[in-house]
């Protein structure tokens, strides 16, 4: 029956887009706080960078100038390169220290570094400063790259930090093959704080922080970041708008209303579920929308896209009369469905 074939599919619609969401939402929400380092590496402080889906972790020890670096990324294809700088006498790409993952033809996986004077030399080889522990990881298309660094005293507390992630390499020596021109890969920069914590990008919004109190060797997460926060109040309202309201009231439409003792109880029922929930999604709806204010053009494009379709349609539910999307085909509760709307 055509009515009975439409409803079946736009619960299936929904359903896709309802789990879709969650998807987004769960791969999206890992933040550096909650991230897990092999071999239970722990760093004091970490930072979910502005541009890249990148991370940094680190310690520093102010006595010994010593840097301990964990940075995390996804190369711009499987078999890119990941890359972190510090730039002592510059902002941008010249003058980067840098050091930089990738794996080797036999399959396993190192850390160069590189002194880049110009755009054209990124000279494999010595750099400013002293590293030691280079090593890295190749973990669900993710990039993990180590090292510990002894950094000049002259550098001071506050350092130019740059990163990047490109697509190949050009030969077996090393030769990295440029990387991407796209907004994220040229504001990649920001100043890294080494001792309060701040890594973000150079427009100073952005990444989040945090510090965890950690001593040594005791697993404490780092502080919730407000970021992080706002993400979660945004997955709950959602996830009771979306999740749970939205498809009980439906279910009540649907099955309820054939039993007479039912009626027209399902209706206010159905009625309630349906204006709460789209009450509270008007509540995720606007959380969501001030973290992508504050991501700036970067984030998860996919999950706001599906947002923004599941709320049309839901808006569109809610001021139309949902008897012209289900086709209801009992015309009273038609006709009560309108009034009570209406009045
Ligand atoms: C890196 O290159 C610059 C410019 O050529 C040079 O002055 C500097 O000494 C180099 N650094 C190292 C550690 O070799």
């Amino acid at each position: 029956m055509a009515a009975s074939d439409s409803n079946t599919s736009i619960i299936f619609l929904y359903i896709f887009l309802v789990v879709l969401l969650l998807q987004t939402q769960i791969s999206n929400s890992l933040t550096c706080s909650s991230q897990k380092l092999s071999k239970n590496k722990l760093y004091k402080q970490c930072s979910d960078l502005p541009k890249l889906d990148s991370y940094l972790h680190w310690t520093y020890d102010s006595s010994k100038s010593s840097l301990d670096i964990a940075f995390i990324a996804p190369p711009a294809k499987p078999d890119g390169w990941i890359a972190w700088a510090i730039n002592p006498t510059s902002t941008g790409m010249v003058g980067s220290q840098t050091l930089v993952a990738y794996k080797q033809s036999d399959g396993s996986m190192t850390v160069k570094t590189y002194n880049i004077t110009s755009y054209k030399d990124v000279l494999l080889g010595k750099i400013d400063f002293q590293v030691s522990k280079m090593e890295a990881e190749y973990v669900d298309g993710v990039i993990k790259m180590y090292a510990s660094i002894v950094l000049p005293p002259t550098y001071g507390k506050v350092v130019n930090h740059v990163w990047q992630v490109g697509p190949s390499l050009k030969n077996e020596n090393g030769d990295l093959n440029v990387h991407g021109f796209a907004a994220d890969n040229i504001n990649s920069v920001g100043k890294l704080d080494l001792m309060s914590g701040s890594a973000g990008g150079s427009s100073g919004g952005g990444g989040s922080t945090s510090t965890t109190s950690t001593s040594s060797g005791s697993a404490k997460s780092g502080g919730i970041s407000s970021k992080l926060k706002k993400k979660n109040i945004h997955g709950v309202l959602n996830a009771v708008s979306w999740g749970m309201l939205f498809p009980i009231g439906a279910v009540i439409a649907r099955y309820l209303r054939v039993f007479e003792a039912a009626d027209p109880a399902w209706f206010y029922l159905h009625v309630f579920c349906q204006l709460s929930g789209y009450a509270i999604g008007v509540a995720g709806w606007a959380t969501g929308l001030q973290l992508g204010k504050q991501a700036q053009g970067f984030g998860n494009t996919l999950h706001r896209n599906i947002g923004i379709t599941l709320f049309t349609f839901a808006t569109l539910q809610v001021i139309t009369p949902p008897t012209i999307f289900f086709s209801f085909r009992d015309q009273h509760l038609m006709r009560s469905d309108f009034l009570t709307l209406i009045v």
